[in-house]
């Protein structure tokens, strides 16, 4: 995959050879000669050129270095900026909720992200590293970031178009704080959600996840025959997690698929591969290994898959990268047998965030031991390098004018109403009855001068943004800046009065309508996990429908907004309500709720999943229509007819 390099970038080439040059603290004209004498530091040399040269100056322990990702500055073993200037490091990531010391904004997190590159750019030969975040919805772990819709709401709205403006926007926040690589997106196909990373997928069916995946995938690293393809306003995205998560038994996060293994192969072939491919065919510059095991086998040790399957078969050309921590999810409990399994089965760069040391000083003696093969390392580096020449990494200045110019831009207007557009196109109407009047109960809401508003969740930022915001399960209360659904409802239909109370008793007598807004409390991975228990209408929420029932009967319109990130049990309260409203985990611009129920917008949101009757019929939701309560498609207009 070889990139060609646009007059600009070779310019800025040169601005970069400049300023490494003094970073080394040679004159500039000596340090220019010397970039001229090597051929991975000529712009104009083929990227496998590149590569083959650089390979060829470098040790084996060296190499080695190039293979892992560390996490930032962690007391005992993560990557501070010595490690990263003296071995070599190949790249370092921020974790969930991991930000700088120094506070959490996009400055502070600008600052350090570029310390850790000068580092790089110190090192040896000066090798740029991978900065690592999840910037899964947003860049979503900074404060004051946009924070977008989860993706199973992006789902929701089916937009190619949307989702890759979401997707450049998402690369633009995070170049602008100098991190270069995003892990994300999600291709997972969901077909279970007592899974906690239901969430964070765009839906169950394998062909939606392709052309969204396929569209964030584009507009994270730009278009691959564009001219800013993987440019200094994009990022290098990591397609994950491959492969099988959604599939796990009884949605276990990390479990394990139990399947005939040529029923799962069919699936596998026919489903649930087709949105790697549809994103590998796109361009995607690297791919993360799953967390979870097939038939026993996890997939970090599975060569079979990494190997033969995604690298041979598939023709995969980029880098795989394992999972956090990942290594130790390989059967055997002794670490270097699990990191031979793991280089062995195809991975290419190793996430090892708490003792990076540790992995290296193994690696080194697999090498020497001869259990992993020099030609299996040169491999692995000959992948990473490749994929920092194709960003252009090495001829980028270290905290350049695109990324300063984006650091102006980050959470700007601009990106807020794009995600405010996208919270309008993922709500979902699922219930839409008619009231007294004869109108239904969303058109009703034109008319209501005096609305009752209920629930923790229609006035709080944390839990409308969900997990994956500011910390790595996310937090209920004001953690970062927007505007609730509350605020929203005020701004956007300022002549109507909004009352907020705590319950049905509180709400004033005279109200036209009451919305209540209930759902799931913010959560990530494995912490989301539960059994069907959880999975229905939590007691808060049961206790405000059944009481605003009881005090209005049919005399006013009642509809249940629900913030979550899965299908919610909710057939007790369908007699009880006239609207149900899925807003998903929409993130910090919820006035695009408002622009629906109070504007001129239309709904055009439609669940991407199957809702089951119930939380105990998830199991068999595909195979018995009557366990069903709203089939996959599912969205009404305001006039109660289906969207189609
Ligand atoms: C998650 C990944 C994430 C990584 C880095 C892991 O626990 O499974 O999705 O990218 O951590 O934060
Ligand atoms: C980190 C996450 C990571 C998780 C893995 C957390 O401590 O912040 O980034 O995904 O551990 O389990």
């Amino acid at each position: 995959m070889r990139r060609k390099f646009s007059k600009k970038i070779m310019s800025m080439g040169m601005a970069a050879v400049l300023s490494v040059s003094l970073l080394f603290g040679c004159q500039s004209g000596q340090k220019k000669e010397t970039k001229k004498t090597y051929v991975y530091q000529n712009p104009e040399a083929s990227t496998e050129e590149r590569v083959k040269d650089l390979m060829g100056r470098m040790t084996i322990k060296e190499k080695i270095a190039q293979m892992i990702m560390a996490e930032r500055n962690v007391a005992d073993g993560g990557a501070d900026y010595k490690a990263v200037k003296q071995y070599g490091l190949g790249a370092v990531l921020s974790g969930g909720g991991s930000a700088p010391t120094s506070g959490n904004t996009a400055k502070d997190w600008s600052e350090e992200i570029n310390n850790y590159k000068k580092a790089a750019a110190e090192s040896k030969y000066g090798i740029p590293i991978l900065y690592g975040v999840d910037s899964v919805h947003g860049n979503s772990n900074v404060y004051g970031t946009t924070i977008f819709p989860h993706q199973i709401g992006l789902g929701a709205t089916g937009d190619a178009d949307l989702v890759e403006k979401i997707g450049r926007t998402t690369a633009s926040e995070t170049r602008a704080v100098g991190s270069n690589y995003a892990f994300s997106p999600v291709l997972g196909v969901a077909y279970d959600e007592h899974w906690g990373r239901f969430y964070e997928c765009f839906g169950e069916n394998a062909d939606l996840v392709s052309e969204l995946g396929t569209a964030y995938v584009n507009g994270l690293q730009g278009r691959k025959d564009a001219e800013d393809f993987l440019s200094e306003r994009h990022v290098l995205c990591s397609v994950k997690h491959f492969v099988g998560e959604g599939q796990v038994e009884q949605g276990e996060n990390q479990g394990n698929v139990e399947m005939d293994p040529k029923e799962f192969e069919t699936l596998l072939r026919n489903e649930i591969i087709k949105p790697y491919v549809a994103a590998i065919e796109a361009g995607a510059q690297t791919l993360m290994v799953s967390y979870n095991s097939i038939n026993g086998v996890n997939c970090h040790e599975n060569k079979e898959l990494i190997t033969n399957y995604l690298k041979g078969e598939l023709g995969f050309q980029g880098m795989v990268i394992s999972d956090y921590d990942g290594v130790e999810h390989c059967k055997s409990d002794d670490y270097k047998v699990q990191l031979m399994e793991c280089v062995n089965a195809g991975v290419d760069m190793l996430m090892e965030p708490l003792d990076w040391q540790k992995c290296y000083y193994n690696l080194i003696a697999l090498v020497n031991e001869g259990k992993v093969s020099e030609e299996r390392i040169n491999d692995a580096v000959s992948k990473i390098l490749t994929v920092k020449f194709n960003a252009g990494l090495f001829e980028e200045e270290i905290n350049g004018k695109a990324e300063q110019e984006q650091l102006e831009q980050v959470g700007c207007e601009e990106h807020r109403t794009l995600a405010r557009n996208a919270v309008s196109k993922s709500l979902t109407l699922l219930k839409n009855d008619k009231v007294k009047g004869g109108k239904t109960a969303i058109q009703s809401l034109a008319d209501a001068k005096k609305i009752a508003v209920m629930g923790e969740a229609a006035d709080d930022i944390g839990t409308q943004c969900g997990g994956w915001t500011i910390s790595w399960n996310g937090d209920k209360g004001e953690t970062t800046i927007g505007t609730t659904i509350l605020k929203g409802f005020r701004e956007v239909a300022p002549d109507k009065e909004f009352e907020y109370v705590d319950s049905a008793e509180e709400a004033a007598k005279d109200v036209d309508a009451v919305i209540i807004v209930a759902g799931e409390s913010p959560y990530s991975e494995s912490v989301g996990d539960t059994g069907a228990n959880g999975l229905f209408l939590d007691y808060e929420g049961k206790t405000m429908v059944e009481e605003t029932k009881a005090k209005y009967g049919k005399d006013i319109p009642i509809i249940l907004m629900l913030v979550t990130g899965r299908p919610l049990t909710v057939s007790e309260e369908m007699n009880r309500i006239d609207a149900l409203v899925c807003a998903w985990l929409p993130g910090t611009e919820c006035a695009g709720i408002a622009d629906v129920l109070f504007g001129d917008k239309e709904f055009v949101g439609r669940t991407p999943v199957t809702w089951p009757v119930t939380a105990y019929d998830i199991s068999d939701k595909f195979t018995d229509e009557s366990l069903v309560m709203f089939p996959y498609g599912t969205g009404l207009k305001k006039d109660g007819s289906s969207i189609k």
